[in-house]
């Protein structure tokens, strides 16, 4: 689908790696280019025809991530650097001055490093507890959920999709849960804003992060969305040019209301502008269509996959675009630099959700994941080598 909109795909290449990110359509490309080429001025800090250019653009795209996630407000919606920075930004942003020694926060084995590591590192500062919902055949389901939530448990912070398997959280029956309990939902949609239609308001989020790379925009930018009275209570991170009203050398200083007040220095200006043209883009195409794309692909994958010897695939019955795999007896990365010699990328390792390995069993895997231009005729293509591993040794020994 919309092949010939992306430069890259000229190449000789078959691309299975569109969780770690995806490749970009002229659209963005362009967008981005006309920024450096013709309007170049920084943000909310020039009085001229460029500079008045610039703060349009960059506002409305703002709006544009507003509706996609079906926010209430523009207020509502920070700009970062990716999902990695909102993680960090909700944990000692906003947590780290609302959680106290004791209070527990539930994550699952199988949450990507980002939605890990700042909940320890917390836990090391100020003695929150972190502790895991039980996985269920590795998922999620509301019965361990519910059973794992005490009184003192006041977060429950969860991808939406997994990066590793792939599975769908019920977000939805979750957010009922915690608005019950009086518990806050954080949900890493790193994985799940890209490939289906998110709704905060409907899900009952309270805090959202994801990163434009991973759907069709530049790296280096992405989105925190919470709840406006929330955000009115984060810390900021980063102090400086952008976010005061007001300072003097007594001291004496008035920060701006969100969403500036949360976006300290010159913002990636390009970077926003492109992932506002990815969001044009993924519209007019449809999340929907994109998601049932990616599911129809992995289903002819499957139906095809009975064609090989060896092949352990390790969530076969999850719908959506995402194949984690080994071939028997052989590690995951030689299978991916055996893939790589017919140019065809895949991921190979733990995918950064490093204490999956005590649940799934496997250390590593090998991880295809579709994005709405991939084709049949690539699974084909893949299905092929994969029947032909006699010399895969060779390959990867040469
Ligand atoms: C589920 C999940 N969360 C968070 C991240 C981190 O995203 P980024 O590296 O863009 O900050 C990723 C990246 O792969 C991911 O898959």
């Amino acid at each position: 689908m919309n092949r010939e909109d992306f430069p890259i795909l000229k190449n000789n290449l078959i691309y299975f790696d569109n969780s770690a990110t995806t490749f970009k359509p002229q659209a963005v490309i362009d967008s981005m280019v006309d920024y450096y080429t013709n309007y170049t001025a920084n943000a909310h800090r020039g009085d001229y025809d460029n500079s008045l250019k610039v703060d349009i653009q960059y506002e409305e795209v703002r709006t544009k991530v507003k509706d996609f996630i079906h926010a209430k407000s523009e207020r509502e919606i920070i700009f970062t650097s990716g999902a990695t920075d909102s993680l960090n930004r909700i944990v000692f942003g906003y947590m780290k001055t609302h959680l106290k020694s004791g209070d527990e926060v539930l994550i699952t084995k199988a949450e990507h490093a980002s939605n890990v590591l700042p909940w320890l590192e917390l836990e090391k500062e100020i003695g929150i507890v972190v502790r895991y919902i039980p996985l269920e055949n590795h998922i999620v389901t509301m019965e361990n959920v519910e059973k794992s939530i005490t009184e003192k448990v006041k977060v429950i912070s969860l991808a939406q999709v997994t990066n590793v398997l792939g599975d769908v959280r019920p977000i939805q029956e979750i957010g009922k849960l915690c608005q019950k309990n009086h518990i806050l939902l954080v949900v890493d949609g790193a994985q799940s804003v890209p490939h289906f239609p998110v709704n905060v308001e409907e899900l009952g989020i309270d805090f959202l992060a994801f990163s434009a790379h991973k759907m069709l925009g530049p790296t280096g930018v992405g989105v925190l969305y919470g709840k406006e009275k929330l955000l009115e209570e984060m810390r900021p991170l980063e102090f400086g040019g952008g976010m005061n009203a007001t300072f003097s050398s007594n001291g004496e200083v008035e920060y701006k209301s969100l969403p500036s007040r949360l976006e300290a220095g010159t913002p990636p200006i390009a970077e926003v502008i492109g992932m506002g043209a990815a969001i044009d883009y993924l519209e007019k195409i449809g999340m929907e269509r994109i998601h049932q794309q990616e599911i129809e692909l992995k289903k002819y994958f499957l139906e095809r996959a009975k064609e090989v010897e060896n092949l352990v695939i390790y969530n076969p019955d999850l719908e959506n675009g995402l194949i984690a795999f080994n071939i028997d007896g052989v590690f995951s990365q030689d299978t991916a630099v055996y893939l790589n010699h017919y140019h065809i990328c895949v991921r190979a390792g733990n995918h950064c959700a490093k204490i999956l390995k005590e649940d799934l069993f496997v250390k590593n895997t090998c991880r295809i994941s579709f994005y709405f231009y991939n084709t049949k005729e690539e699974v084909d293509e893949l299905i092929r080598v994969l029947k032909n591993t006699k010399d895969l040794f060779q390959i990867v020994l040469s």
